[in-house]
């Protein structure tokens, strides 16, 4: 999960890490009020920061220094609403204006291919870091960091050494840096980037910039993580198969797909993706019952499958091994009757595996009007591709 960056400044500042007072507004009065309280400790200067899960902000207009309160309420009535790289700007963040001598870049991220972790440091910070990289690679330390060990004062210094900073500066930068090793191990991130990572004129070292990605793996241990969560960005109804531990993922076709299973549910996709070419069907959506085929299980499935009106057709695959076909096929009856009307679309039901005869039996003698039974994947789809372009 990525943060946004007022929430990467609150949890830099709750591990010690220096920042700038910030405030989230999401109306240009808002940010008017935000700017005249957090003005005051910078001679009335703020900076107007877009808050959206996307680089090059700055570049998109989506970062505007504000002189006074009135200023700031007109920044931010430009930056809301604004599109950066295909993301709305629903708030920014009033942030106190830094006096910036020099801007340098920070980073440590998950090193997967060395199965470590790997802190990066420039001199040369600001919004032009991927170039950087690509242009001049030697201006951009790259320093392997022990994940037993982390980030002590020995790693900091050999960092900051081999960025090439002066004694001064370097001692400086090292207890930032630590701070934000404890924020990546701490936290559980996979990412934490500071860019910029600045010296104030009066030479303190602030963090004016943060991305970090929390490892969602990390989440049974971290639970105020949960609170990070962009409820409002996410489909409804993924929310909602969230809430009921079913993976569900929106897509744009119109056969709804319910199976067990993640490689069953990928094999699935492809097989109506084909057999719906002819018809011009492709899946709308899917959903993971995963091992647990209850009534309930298939009734919250088929519920929320339901619940997108592109839906024209449900294709439920389901290869029974732990959980039986007969249990999952007593799944779908119970679905069924508890959805009632609401169940106005065909139903196109392949199983297979443990048990098959008496699920497809079950399935059979409820002899639902809306069901049908197909013995295999193929047949499966193409009937469901083929339901779905008739409605
Ligand atoms: N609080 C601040 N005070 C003064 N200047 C700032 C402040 N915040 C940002 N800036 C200036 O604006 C530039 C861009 O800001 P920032 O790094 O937050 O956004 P960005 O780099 O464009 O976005 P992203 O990192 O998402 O690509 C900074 O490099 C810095 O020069
Ligand atoms: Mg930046």
């Amino acid at each position: 999960m990525d943060l946004f960056e007022y929430q990467a400044r609150d949890v830099f500042e709750k591990h010690g890490v220096p920042v700038l007072a910030g405030e989230v507004a999401t109306t240009p009065e808002q940010a008017r009020e935000a700017a005249e309280r957090i003005g005051a400790a910078s001679g009335g200067v703020t900076v107007v920061k877009a808050q959206v899960k996307t680089g090059g902000r700055g570049k998109a207009g989506g970062v505007k220094v504000a002189k006074t309160p009135e200023e700031a309420e007109a920044a931010a009535r430009q930056i809301l609403g604004m599109d950066i790289k295909g993301h709305t700007v629903h708030k920014v963040m009033v942030a106190q204006g830094a006096q910036i001598a020099e801007e340098y870049y920070f980073s440590i991220l998950l090193d997967r291919a060395n199965r470590s972790y790997l802190a990066m440091c420039s001199k040369e910070g600001g919004m032009e870091i991927e170039q950087l990289a690509e242009e001049r690679p030697e201006a951009l330390a790259k320093i392997e960091v022990d994940p037993n060990v982390g980030i002590d004062d020995a790693k900091a210094q050999e960092i900051v050494d081999a960025a090439g900073f002066d004694a001064e500066t370097g001692a400086a930068i090292v207890p930032v840096l630590k701070s934000l090793w404890t924020v990546y191990h701490d936290e559980d991130a996979t990412l934490v980037e500071v860019n910029p990572l600045v010296k104030t004129q009066s030479g303190d070292i602030v963090a004016l910039d943060g991305k970090v990605s929390l490892d969602a793996n990390a989440a049974f241990r971290q639970p105020h993580h949960a609170e990070l969560e962009d409820v409002d960005a996410s489909d409804p109804l993924e929310a909602a198969a969230k809430e009921k531990d079913l993976n569900y993922v929106k897509l744009d076709g119109n056969v709804g797909v319910i199976g067990n299973g993640a490689g069953l549910m990928m094999s699935t996709l492809d097989v109506v993706a084909y057999a719906g070419e002819q018809y011009g069907s492709s899946p709308a959506n899917f959903l993971d019952i995963g091992g647990g085929a209850s009534a309930e299980v298939m009734a919250n499935g088929l519920h929320i499958i339901l619940s997108d009106p592109q839906v024209k057709s449900v294709f439920v695959n389901v290869f029974g091994g732990i959980t039986a076909c007969d249990a999952v096929a007593n799944g779908i009856v119970g679905a069924l009757q508890k959805l009632g009307d609401e169940e106005d679309r065909p139903l196109v039901v392949r199983l297979d595996g443990n048990n098959v005869e008496e699920g497809r039996r079950i399935l059979a003698e409820f002899n639902h009007p809306l069901v049908t039974i197909e013995e295999t994947m193929d047949g499966a789809a193409a009937k469901a591709a083929e339901l779905a372009a008739a409605k």
